[in-house]
């Protein structure tokens, strides 16, 4: 990812819906400016426990979300995983590819044993997207996150590099 991507991932990042669905953390509103300061400065002092990918097709670069790894923890050999495709890419198979590239990214060139994820229970495109690309459900945590009306539970999914190469 580099700070010219936050013209085009401004608009998703800055929808408050889309925030509460994969950001733990309220809201805070940021103009696309400081959005840019933020990024130059991720790339001027990478972030060692995480690694943050734009995805763009290859046909003609347009740009079609963001995947990252992020808590990345050399000793235990794991990370967690995000992503989002900009609404009028969905439901195209572009989710599905940006997690195995990211998976492969995770488990063949930085060595890990596990990757895991977690989202709303009702996220049914992002429980769907992992148990289609092999993550196992390992646990539920109950009414873990504010969803903007109440309470949600939270899954817990994970995927162990010999499933993964399997
Ligand atoms: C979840 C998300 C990444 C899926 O990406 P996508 O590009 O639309 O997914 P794909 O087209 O690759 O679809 C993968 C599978 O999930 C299914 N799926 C996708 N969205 C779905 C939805 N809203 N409801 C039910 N199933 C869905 C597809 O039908 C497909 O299933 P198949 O294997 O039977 O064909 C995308 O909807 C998104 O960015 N959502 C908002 C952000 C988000 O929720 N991120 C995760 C936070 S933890």
């Amino acid at each position: 990812m580099v700070p010219d991507d936050v013209t085009v991932l401004y608009e998703m990042w800055s929808d408050p819906e889309h925030h509460m669905i994969t950001n733990e953390s309220p809201m805070l509103i940021e103009s696309l400016a400081a959005r840019r300061a933020r990024l130059e400065k991720l790339q001027a002092e990478p972030d060692t426990h995480a690694a943050r990918f734009t995805a763009e097709t290859i046909a003609d670069g347009t740009v079609i979300g963001t995947c990252n790894l992020w808590g990345i923890d050399a000793f235990n050999q794991l990370a967690h995983l995000g992503i989002s495709v900009l609404p009028a890419a969905r439901a195209q198979g572009y989710g599905r590819e940006m997690l195995r590239l990211l998976c492969r990214y995770g488990f063949r060139f930085r060595n890990l044993h596990r990757i895991e994820l977690e989202t709303l229970a009702t996220n049914a495109g992002m429980r769907k997207l992992a148990e289609s690309c092999g993550f196992a459900l390992e646990g539920v945590q109950r009414e873990r996150a504010y969803d903007g009306d109440g309470f949600s539970d939270i899954v817990l999914y994970g995927l162990l590099r010999q499933e993964w190469s399997r």
